[in-house]
């Protein structure tokens, strides 16, 4: 009886555990696709700036379209993109300078809810 008891537990756990890994691990993508090298989620800037409260100034819409495509999105003219550029005083820069390895638009979600729950 016991020994089928500490089994039960054993696989309780082992499910418990695989379960947190699945549900989309923004933490390790955080390190992962390198925004860990120039971001902090403070308003401290690194290489770039600082993302403190971004997922409240930015839509989740952008955010995504910023992650996956980011050359593109620089020059797509849109309000969101110019209102980027001003609040980092970056209005005059032809190309941006964030270069993140390729994602899919899971990758950016994850990230992006990653970056919500730690003040980003
Ligand atoms: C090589 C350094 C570098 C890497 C890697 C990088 N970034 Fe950036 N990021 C920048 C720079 C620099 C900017 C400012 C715009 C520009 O010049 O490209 C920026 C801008 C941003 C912005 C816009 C800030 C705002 O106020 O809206 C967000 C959001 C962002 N990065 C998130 C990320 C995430 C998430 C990752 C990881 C997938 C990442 N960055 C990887 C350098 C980087």
């Amino acid at each position: 009886m016991k020994r089928a008891l500490v089994i039960v537990m054993a696989l309780a756990f082992v499910v418990g555990f695989t379960g947190q890994a699945a549900a989309g691990d923004g933490a390790a993508l955080w390190g992962s696709k390198k925004c860990k090298n120039c971001h902090n989620l403070s308003a401290k800037k690194k290489v770039g700036p600082g993302l403190a409260g971004v997922t409240g100034k930015r839509s989740e819409e952008w955010l995504v379209k910023w992650l996956t495509d980011t050359k593109g999105t620089w020059k797509d003219g849109s309000a969101e993109t110019e209102q980027m550029k001003k609040d980092i005083g970056k209005e005059k820069q032809k190309r941006p300078k964030m270069k993140a390895p390729k994602m899919t638009e899971q990758d950016a979600k994850d990230i992006i809810a990653y970056m919500k729950a730690n003040g980003g």
